[in-house]
């Protein structure tokens, strides 16, 4: 797996405003797009392309076109579909596929409770977006479910991950094509397995307590 932590302190200043308690929630809401587009490029750097011929005012040249069958786009219900338009704005053409997971308060073990992705994942490059990667359970069960959909290469985009997260993808995943993209690699959990020193519960500050 290829883990990769963005460097850049545009990013690092938004995320500092996220992480304070005190950012409201239409800011935090547009501070998620903004991070997702900055780590949209990174995200999409393997993506597949194919040559093709076109003219310019001047002359006929070959340039580049996303190849087919299109990236597809895996936003994790309900704090992933904050990221959804950032990510978009950069890849307006793929296609979007949801997964809706929740993680169990008590036992912190993922439940997938909805799923609308095309049948046949054959040759996809899938791109999931959740902007938390906490112990790594629910990211983990995601990117299983598109490979065994038929998917063979998923980039996964967290705004904040941790290394527990990252040992459980690892462990699960084994030698699959797995790229992970982080904004930030925070310290660790907490007994409620919350991130530390991270910046809440991103679902409740984009969209209000109604799980
Ligand atoms: C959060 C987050 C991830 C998951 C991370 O979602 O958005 O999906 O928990 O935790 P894990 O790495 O320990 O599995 P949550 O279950 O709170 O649902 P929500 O997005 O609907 O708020």
């Amino acid at each position: 797996m290829r883990v990769f932590v963005a460097d850049h302190p545009l990013i690092t200043h938004k995320l500092t405003v996220l992480r304070n308690a005190k950012t409201p929630q239409p800011t935090f809401k547009q501070l998620i797009e903004e991070l997702m587009t900055l780590l949209a490029y990174e995200a999409t750097r393997e993506v597949r392309v194919e040559d093709i011929e076109i003219e310019t005012p001047v002359t006929k040249t070959v340039g580049k076109r996303l190849s087919e069958p299109l990236p597809l786009i895996v936003p994790i219900i309900r704090a992933g579909l904050g990221m959804l338009d950032g990510m978009t704005k950069l890849v307006p053409t793929a296609e979007v596929g949801f997964l809706g997971m929740l993680r169990d308060e008590e036992t912190h073990e993922p439940m997938t409770y909805a799923e609308r992705l095309p049948e046949n994942l054959e040759g996809r490059q899938c791109f999931v977006l959740d902007p938390m990667l906490a112990t790594g359970g629910s990211l983990a069960a995601a990117i299983e479910y598109l490979f065994d959909r038929g998917a063979d290469d998923v980039t996964a985009i967290c705004v904040l991950g941790t290394p527990e997260g990252i040992a459980k993808i690892e462990q699960t995943i084994g030698d699959r094509n797995v790229t992970l993209v982080l904004g930030a690699l925070d310290e660790g959990l907490d007994e409620n397995a919350f991130i530390v020193p991270g910046l809440g519960d991103a679902g409740d500050r984009l969209y209000g307590t109604t799980a």
